[in-house]
């Protein structure tokens, strides 16, 4: 049972472990990295990890592909390894979260191998199909990473669904069995002592009944037939009553295309809350569209308002998951900050989203304000949805035009590994990474921060030390000023004690700033700004300040 909302108070740290830090030289990351790391991760501030998955898996989607739920994979360390970091970030009084990846498992997991054989009680794990008469696929939906959702499977000589990969098998959430096997997973963690579960596209375990073809959508055909699904609801439902609600944990849900009212369906506190927050994407879509490979210039009202939409959505009712970064999209400093401008805009970046209400989250890097990595060659790539966009969409045009939407879509972008220091593989490793080092460790890198004052690494010290100081934060109210400027996002946020202005610039030029009406900033005390000097009447690139009236 929970006895209070922790996780409000939290601020997490996301890992995603073949990058993070390799801790035996065999060129991957693993868990003894993290373990040497635990002391840095804490002095961030942050107090919570959510890991990425670490569980036994053939690697096709990096380990979104499990093929043993109740394990951790060898290259991470195995078993032990994990015991050691979860008695370690316990030791420093921070939460550990892991990855839930349910809606599919690998294809080389024993369910599976199983169900193909039709071995009972396996048969009906997965969503099994005969070809239509004519030969035609089950229906016409769209798998997310490669062409369409279904792959015929020679043992069975039937198609199973992948909403993901080939190598990705949709489990039958409708079948009982299958929940109950979700529920000895969790129980299996949450016995352990993990804290809660970052539930992977769980918005998409309830299919449509009779799975009819989509004539709706241009693209993605299906996804409004799989995403919030007829039964979802119930099956979150169960889990929380059957599981969570008897274990002081927290539920975080990844959910695409999620809106603000229909999230509190699932998080209302004031009603039965079946999950305690959603990932929501509107944050993410300010310079693309659905997915990072329809790119399109940055749009700053559009972001604005997606914050404002949240903040304002769940007020009093439900509460934010705050984050700009995580393993799925490119670098924010190459997307809506500046590589020119990388410091200023990474710090502007970091105080964006850190003063909205909710529990913010750090994507490993992001606090050094790691930007993009630009390969010579699309075959450096290793993300399986990358390599499928390269090879089957925009194939007629250059090949320059082609490798640039790789760099501005792929999510390889921020999966580089992290850069500690200037030595060889940036200190990530002894060896030669299972992957590219970017070309700029030498000038961006935590060693060299940890030496500076002044750097993205302690400002972001100072942002989340802030945070969580001002009861504002946590408690206040949220106001958006300055709605139609396109340049500058301004919000206040307000409790009975004191009220904050939080001022960030989104421009490479100067930008005329007033304060708006009733907040006199000569009674002000500047509390957070990334420019030396007197703060005047004009912002310089990517500009940031936190006024802060105490009452
Ligand atoms: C989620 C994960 C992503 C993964 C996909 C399939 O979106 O964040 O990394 O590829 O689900 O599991
Ligand atoms: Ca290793």
């Amino acid at each position: 049972m929970r006895t209070e909302q922790w996780y409000k108070d939290k601020v997490f740290y996301q890992i995603w472990p073949r990058s993070f830090k390799d801790g035996n030289g065999d060129g991957m990351g693993d868990l003894y990295g993290v373990y040497e790391k635990l002391d840095y991760i804490k002095s961030l501030g942050c107090d919570g990890i959510w890991f990425s998955p670490l569980y036994p898996s053939p690697g096709v989607d990096c380990g979104y592909d499990i093929s043993d739920y109740m394990d951790i994979a060898e290259e991470f360390g195995g078993m032990e390894a994990f015991k050691k970091v979860l008695d370690g970030a316990h030791a420093r009084d921070m939460k550990v979260i892991m990855d839930l990846v349910v809606n599919h498992t690998s294809t080389e997991h024993e369910w599976f191998k199983k169900s193909r054989e039709r071995i009972e009680p396996y048969t009906d794990y997965y969503i099994w199909r005969p070809a239509k008469p004519n030969g035609k696929l089950p229906n016409n939906w769209d798998s997310l990473f490669e062409g369409k959702a279904w792959q015929w499977d020679e043992v069975r000589q039937e198609y199973y669904m992948h909403l993901f990969a080939i190598e990705q098998a949709d489990l039958n959430m409708d079948n009982p069995l299958v929940r109950e096997e979700v529920k000895k997973v969790l129980r299996f963690w949450l016995d352990m002592g993990v804290d809660g579960f970052r539930e992977d596209v769980i918005t998409f375990i309830s299919k449509k009944e009779g799975l009819p073809d989509d004539y709706i959508m241009p693209a993605s055909k299906g996804f409004n037939y799989f995403n919030h699904g007829p039964h979802l609801h119930e099956y979150l439902e169960e889990f929380h009553r059957d599981v969570f609600s008897k274990y002081d944990c927290m539920t975080l849900a990844e959910a695409p295309m999620v809106t603000p009212k229909v999230a509190l369906k699932y998080i209302d506190e004031t009603n039965a809350p079946v999950l305690d927050m959603m990932i929501q994407f509107a944050t993410q879509e300010a310079d693309c569209m659905f997915t990072d490979f329809v790119h399109m210039p940055f749009n700053l009202r559009k972001l604005k308002k997606a914050y404002s939409d949240w903040q304002n959505g769940l007020e009093g009712k439900g509460w934010n998951m705050l984050y700009i970064e995580n393993h799925d999209h490119p670098r924010m400093v190459s997307r809506y900050g500046s590589e020119k401008f990388r410091e200023a805009s990474a710090k502007m970046l970091a105080v964006s989203y850190m003063f909205l209400k909710g529990t913010p989250f750090v994507y490993q890097g992001q606090e050094i304000g790691m930007s993009n990595w630009y390969p010579s060659d699309p075959e450096m790539y290793e993300d399986v949805q990358t390599l499928w966009q390269y090879h089957n969409v925009g194939t007629k045009k250059s090949p320059e035009k082609r490798l640039e939407r790789l760099w501005h879509g792929s999510r390889d972008s921020a999966r580089t590994p992290v850069q500690w220091d200037s030595t060889e593989n940036a200190g990530f490793s002894t060896m030669t990474p299972w992957f590219y080092v970017n070309d700029n460790y030498k000038e961006v890198n935590v060693a060299m921060q940890e030496q500076d004052a002044d750097s993205v690494l302690n400002f972001y010290r100072k942002v989340i030390k802030l945070r969580k100081e001002l009861s504002c934060v946590r408690h206040g109210n949220y106001t958006e000023y300055n709605k139609s400027s396109s340049k500058l996002y301004v919000y206040a946020r307000e409790d009975e004690k004191q009220k904050i202005l939080v001022v960030c610039s989104y421009s490479e030029a100067m930008e005329e700033f007033k304060a708006p009406a009733g907040f006199d900033l000569r009674k002000a005390e500047l509390i957070l700004n990334n420019y030396d000097g007197a703060a005047t009447s004009v912002l310089k690139p990517y500009e940031t300040r936190v006024y802060l009236w105490q009452k």
